[in-house]
């Protein structure tokens, strides 16, 4: 079966629309059942054309003309099993067989990949792929270099480029590396440390050199490409890799078995259209040994590729071509409104509380802009009776507001204090980017309304309040009762999933940067809703308005200890924030820390319980011993690998994601805190980020109350 190209969350319009079609595209494939061998054949769903083709095995027939595949260098096809690089042994001794070695094999006819459209801009075809692959260890202390999956505006030539062994995988040479005129993309999975690489057991995608421009270590999602014990892991694994035309982005899966898990190892923005030289392009596989080597195999291989009209045979059926202007359209319609909604904001931020109030109202799914008044008389002129808290940005206040068709509806309306000019504009820019967020473990933004200086956010009222109520309960509150095991299990995994979204599943990394139980919201039943995301990148230019938090205890436990020194927020600092909250949740105490020495007391607890083998000691005593200890110590342990002083060993949000679902085992814990290191190093990807994103800090005022 083919799976569908989107991953779990779809969150726009467009990438719903082309992830039911693929999805439909996978059901319809099962139930033509194709049992032929290396068979190809068409499909046409909701209008749009797909090309299937399936290799359950590889015939050495394959290798003879005229054939499907064209086998470059020192490819082949043995043992039924397409072999990029050599693997068996010749007379001439394995170190001149098996060393220094490219090969690659590409499908023989090309696919049209993307077409103009009439209202310019580019339509690009999806794909969904699908191969098992055996890089296999041929000596024990030796491995290299790695196997890619291949996009090519070429077929190879014939020939891998001369010099394209070792690192280059058969795809560039030293000359010829990162060149535009490459016109490739491909997903690479290397075992060898380059030194641009982040590891010897990682995947990546590369664009027209090795280089890759987005990379994810495999060791945290427990795969291991080429192992050296094949008794315990025979190096075989299923790979999927999903390219989703309309939002430009392309996932990799792995496991070891059948089932593709829901999330992928790598996940990255690439417009085909704008890499590849034509619009035509080969699929296929490249790999190359060093002085290093192992087994590079392809053992099986389905693909499903969305048909576009070929330009050279217009006379075709246009049907695809209208379903696709019929999705893309609307899609490039839609965006050129957020751009220039964007562009009006930032030109015109002056004039924010008259003029665009009104032009942002007429934007489709933009949030609604309130009058004053009304939230004004919904609060009872902001009346102490109707606060719900204080979080960490103003005041959150319930109000009862006309709602659709003029019903009146509950929502939390937050006031922001303290924010100037320079943060009002910013926080326009900033509400285009937290509007298009839409996640079911996020809190959703209503509207908004911005008078005399006051800037107001609506949201949905979360009717059990915040997380950190039912943790610690609030100084003169009644005491809420505790949460059960099993509530607390599913805020964790919920607020797991948001951040993954955040970090990953969103076109835009987002950062959070203030994790803690106050930001947590819960619904009716008590599913965990992340708020006050991305609004610190819009306020923190304003130190005041981070003055409210500077007495609160508590805030300090969420921050990482190298933000102290970077003063910048990423993703590691996020997950550094969630280790904190998930051992809250689990021990049901604060992290608790009124000034930096005692900071940590919960965090350093908890890891000497799991140094001396007694982890679950830590759990919240009030749970009077109702709950699941495998699901304790899970959480436990991840809250203490998340809680790594060093950003570079912290899981990342996709990794925690698979340990909350069970997906993957709960991490490895050293025994006892291992020391902060600085300076820090940073992996690649995220280096980008952190030069990208704003000047934003961790927090202001934490760096500047530590520094008093
Ligand atoms: C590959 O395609 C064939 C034929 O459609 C199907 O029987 C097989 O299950 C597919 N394999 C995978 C792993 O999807
Ligand atoms: C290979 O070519 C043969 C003959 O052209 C065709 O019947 C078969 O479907 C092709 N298989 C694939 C996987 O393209
Ligand atoms: C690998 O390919 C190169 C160039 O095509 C060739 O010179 C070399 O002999 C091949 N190696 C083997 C083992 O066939
Ligand atoms: C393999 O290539 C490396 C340089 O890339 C070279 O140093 C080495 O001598 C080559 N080994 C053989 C056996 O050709
Ligand atoms: C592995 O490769 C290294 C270097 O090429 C060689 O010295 C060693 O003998 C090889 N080991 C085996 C078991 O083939
Ligand atoms: C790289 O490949 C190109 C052809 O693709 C060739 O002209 C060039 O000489 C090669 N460079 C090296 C360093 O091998
Ligand atoms: C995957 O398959 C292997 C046997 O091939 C089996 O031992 C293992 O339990 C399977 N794993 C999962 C997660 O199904």
């Amino acid at each position: 079966m083919v799976p569908p190209s989107m991953g779990p969350s779809c969150h726009l319009p467009c990438s719903t629309a082309a992830g039911v079609l693929l999805w439909c595209i996978s059901v319809c494939l099962t139930l033509h059942a194709v049992r032929a061998q290396s068979a190809t054949f068409t499909s046409t769903v909701g209008g749009k054309e797909f090309t299937t083709f399936s290799f359950p095995t590889f015939d050495r027939s394959l290798m003879q003309l005229p054939t499907n595949l064209t086998f470059a260098g020192n490819s082949s096809v043995t043992q039924n099993t397409l072999q990029i690089t050599p693997d068996s042994n010749s007379a001439s001794g394995p170190d001149n067989f098996l060393v220094n070695q490219t090969g690659s094999v590409f499908l023989s006819s090309p696919f049209v990949l993307w077409a103009s459209e009439p209202a310019g801009g580019r339509y690009v075809a999806s794909f969904s792929t699908v191969f098992r692959i055996n890089l296999y260890r041929a000596n024990a202390t030796n491995k290299g270099e790695g196997l890619a999956f291949v996009v090519a505006s070429s077929n190879g030539g014939g020939s891998p480029p001369p010099g394209s062994h070792g690192g280059y995988l058969g795809l560039t040479n030293a000359s010829t590396d990162g060149n535009a005129a490459n016109g490739f993309a491909a997903v690479e999975l290397d075992t060898v440390k380059q030194p641009y690489d982040l590891d010897d057991n990682h995947v990546g995608l590369d664009v027209n050199g090795v280089r890759s421009t987005h990379a994810a270590a495999l060791t945290p999602f427990g795969i291991q490409l080429a192992p050296i014990d094949t008794t315990v892991n025979d190096g075989f694994y299923m790979v999927w890799v999903d390219y989703n035309g309309a939002t430009r982005r392309v996932r990799a899966y792995m496991a070891k078995n059948g089932s593709r898990p829901g999330v992928a190892v790598l996940d990255a923005p690439l417009d085909l259209s704008t890499v590849l030289l034509g619009k035509r392009a080969y699929f296929g596989f490249s790999a190359s040994t060093g002085v290093k080597y192992q087994f590079n195999c392809v053992r099986m291989w389905n693909m499903t590729v969305e048909r576009l009209p070929d330009s050279s045979t217009a006379s075709r059926s246009m049907s695809g071509w209208k379903l696709g202007a019929a999705v893309g359209v609307p899609c490039a319609v839609a965006l050129a409104i957020g751009l220039l909604a964007g562009l009006y904001i930032r030109r015109k931020g002056k004039m924010v509380a008259g003029v665009t109030a009104v032009d942002l109202s007429a934007i489709p799914g933009m949030p609604r802009e309130f009058d004053f008044r009304e939230l004004k008389r919904g609060t009872n002129n902001f009346d102490k009776k109707m606060k719900l808290g204080q979080g960490g940005y103003g005041v959150v206040y319930r109000a009862t507001v006309a709602g659709e068709g003029g019903r009146s509806m509950e929502v939390a309306v937050k006031q922001f204090s303290g924010a100037n000019t320079k943060g009002q504009e910013d926080f326009l820019a900033e509400l285009s980017i937290i509007n298009r967020l839409r996640h079911r473990n996020l809190v959703k933004l209503i509207g908004w309304c911005h008078q005399n200086g006051v800037l107001l956010l609506v949201y949905d009222l979360m009717p059990n309040g915040s997380l950190d109520r039912h943790l610690f309960g609030r100084a003169g509150d009644a005491p809420s009762p505790t949460l059960s095991w099993e509530q607390r299990y599913k805020v964790a995994a919920g607020v797991a999933s948001a951040l993954n979204y955040l970090h990953h599943d969103y076109d835009h990394v987002v950062i959070h940067r203030d994790m803690k139980p106050s930001n947590i919201m819960l619904d009716a039943a008590f599913n965990a809703r992340l708020g006050d995301f991305g609004l610190a990148r819009a306020l923190d230019a304003d130190k005041t308005s981070y003055t409210d938090r500077a007495g609160l205890p508590g805030t300090l436990g969420y921050i990482a200890p190298e933000c102290f020194h970077t003063g910048r927020a990423t993703r590691e600092s996020d997950v550094f924030g969630f280790g904190a909250v998930v051992l809250e949740i689990v021990c049901g105490r604060r992290n608790s820390c009124c000034h930096p020495a005692g900071c940590s007391q919960l965090l350093e607890e908890a890891w000497e319980l799991h140094g001396a083998g007694s982890v679950l000691e830590a759990v919240d005593p009030r749970l009077a011993g109702a709950f699941d200890e495998a699901e304790a110590e899970r959480l436990l342990l991840l809250g203490l690998a998340c809680s790594h002083p060093n950003p570079g060993e912290r899981p990342k949000a996709q990794a925690i994601l698979q340990i909350l679902t069970h997906s993957a085992p709960p991490p490895d814990v050293p025994p006892s805190r291992p020391a902060f290191m600085w300076p820090v190093v940073l992996v690649k990807g995220d280096e980008e980020m952190y030069t990208s994103g704003s000047s934003a800090t961790c927090s202001t005022v934490m760096t500047s109350s530590l520094l008093r």
